[in-house]
């Protein structure tokens, strides 16, 4: 089942904010292409557009697939220029970028290999990045112990970083990297439990019946427990990025 983004619109930002410790190193990739011309692929509602803007002001397009997103994004972020289509088939010139990055996108398509040629065509010269996760951090995300199928669901959806890897060479990408970044730690408190209960990562609404509403009883009965739940909670992501 393929989660549903324009049913999702409404409610995304309620608990989904821009930024994050990736941010960092978009920059100093956009800073090496000295990019003038920057894609945003996957852009959701434009929060990460709006960051990435606000420390690199550029000339940005954001692409989205969901018409009811890209219509929040278009609201919000008057700033980028907006564009409803696919990573696949990008709706773009040859030759038109410096940079183009996508933050926590590419496990909503299953072959990532056009995504990567396309992402080449488009650049003149410079850089495609991609923010994921990977699968150890998938492993010991801090929800597993609540929601049974939560690896299951996100491994089999979230390309390994090497497959990542292998696309953007097959694509003619050279000096490809993966560099991974570990946010600060976040309590497991209510606060959480909230953004847990609005479904903030798109696993939870393809937890098999029930396992959602059980692993949330459990959340709360532990947090009613503790207050704070003694577990370490870091946001661990992979930035996978290749030059031409
Ligand atoms: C997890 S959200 C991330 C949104 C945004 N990048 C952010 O960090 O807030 C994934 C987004 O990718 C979009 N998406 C999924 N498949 C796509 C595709 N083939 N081409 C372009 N966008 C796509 C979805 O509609 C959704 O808005």
């Amino acid at each position: 089942m393929e989660f549903d983004y324009n049913k999702a619109a409404e409610r995304y930002d309620a608990y989904r904010k821009g930024g994050g410790p990736f941010l960092k190193t978009l920059h100093e990739l956009a800073c090496r292409s000295n990019a003038a011309h920057v894609l945003e692929l996957g852009a959701g509602t434009g929060n990460n557009t709006q960051a990435f803007l606000d420390i690199y002001p550029c000339k940005l397009y954001g692409l989205e697939l969901s018409r009811a997103m890209v219509k929040r994004a278009a609201g919000k972020v008057h700033a980028a220029h907006w564009v409803q289509g696919r990573a696949e088939h990008l709706p773009f010139r040859s030759a038109s970028f410096d940079f183009v990055f996508a933050v926590l996108v590419l496990h909503h398509i299953l072959d990532i290999f056009p995504v990567m040629q396309e992402c080449r065509r488009v650049l003149r010269r410079g850089c495609a990045a991609f923010v994921t996760s990977p699968h150890d951090f998938i492993d010991r995300h801090p929800m597993n112990r609540y929601f049974p199928s939560f690896a299951a669901i996100d491994k089999a959806r979230f390309h390994p970083i090497e497959k990542i890897e292998e696309a953007l060479k097959q694509a003619g990408f050279t000096e490809v990297i993966a560099e991974r970044i570990i946010g600060e730690p976040q309590p497991l408190d209510h606060r959480y439990l909230e953004k847990v209960k609005g479904r903030f990562l798109s696993t939870f609404d393809l937890l098999p019946p029930g396992e959602l509403e059980r692993g949330i009883a459990h959340l709360q009965a532990d947090i009613e427990k503790y207050g704070v739940v003694p577990v370490d909670v870091r946001w661990e992501c992979v930035t996978v990025w290749g030059m031409c």
